[in-house]
């Protein structure tokens, strides 16, 4: 406790009074993709909680959202004009866009490279990666005109280490982690800020989807052998979308109880 008093002195003399704010994402307007269920619904309850009005952006909503402070637009991730259309809705109705967290995601094909469908390829890829390709170069323009934003883009413990087979998902999610830092370095000056978030196994319905074969795999391989609960990225993706990560652009935040460790 004596060093958390400390340490907090020492923030307040450099001049970050603003780290006492009682809500950590007050003010902010964040859409997260693939928020109707899973990470992004444990990130877009947490954002609501911490002050940010948020605009979950899914294909389809399912179970409602308690919190008055999110909103639903219906995205297909893959498709220019609906990012256009939830970009200029989420401005003209709250009047600004201020974070936007790239969750949306598939698995897709289980594949490896020699046998999976060119159709099963391009979809997994249409999603994964031209889907966070579309919303930053959506959302840029608009952060650019409000002096800066933060981007979260959720790549996978398999953008970062190899897995046999699922080809199209592996090579995606590598591909989101470059491409956050291309985009960290391109955008610098502009003060948007793109980080890339790298989750472990996670409980959620896409998990609950897969074999349970392939799942027990990843925990036994995963050091702290359990799942990961959404709640647990959630708080990832809420330190990348507020000013706590202030000097951070172009980083890989992991949270996979020590899958890539070893
Ligand atoms: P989930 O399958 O439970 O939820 C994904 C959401 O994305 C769904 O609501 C779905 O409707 C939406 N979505 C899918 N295609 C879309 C499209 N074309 N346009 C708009 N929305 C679309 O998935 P989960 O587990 O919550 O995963 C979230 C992200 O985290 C994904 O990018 C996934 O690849 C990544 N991830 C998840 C892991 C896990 O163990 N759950 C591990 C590593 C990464």
């Amino acid at each position: 406790m004596q060093e958390l008093r400390l340490f907090n002195t020492a923030l307040r003399n450099n001049g970050c009074e603003d780290w006492e704010a009682d809500m950590r994402l007050q003010g902010k307007v964040a859409i997260i993709t693939g928020g109707a269920r899973g990470i992004g619904r444990a990130s877009a309850e947490l954002f609501a909680e911490e002050g940010a009005q948020v605009v979950v952006a899914d294909l389809s909503l399912g179970e409602d959202f308690a919190s008055d402070r999110v909103a639903f637009k219906e995205l297909d991730v893959t498709d220019e004009q609906s990012w256009k259309r939830v970009a200029e809705e989420t401005v003209s109705e709250f009047g600004r866009i201020n974070v936007l967290m790239n969750n949306a995601g598939m698995v897709g094909s289980y594949e490896p490279i020699d046998s999976i469908s060119i159709e099963d390829w391009n979809r997994v890829v249409a999603v994964n990666q031209t889907g966070p390709f579309l919303g930053i170069r959506t959302v840029v323009p608009y952060m650019r005109s409000n002096g800066g934003g933060s981007i979260i883009n959720v790549s996978s413990i398999w953008g970062i280490a190899g897995a046999a087979g699922v080809a199209a998902y592996t090579a995606s999610k590598g591909a989101v982690r470059l491409m956050s830092k291309n985009a960290a370095l391109t955008y610098v000056g502009d003060g948007i800020r793109v980080n890339s978030l790298h989750p472990g196994i996670i409980e959620t319905p896409m998990i609950a989807a897969q074999d349970v074969d392939v799942t027990a795999g990843v925990v036994e391989a995963t050091p702290m052998k359990r799942l990961g609960k959404a709640r647990e990225l959630a708080y990832g993706a809420l330190f990348l979308a507020s000013d706590e990560s202030s000097y951070m652009t172009g980083a890989e935040l992991v949270i996979d109880g020590g899958y890539t460790a070893p």
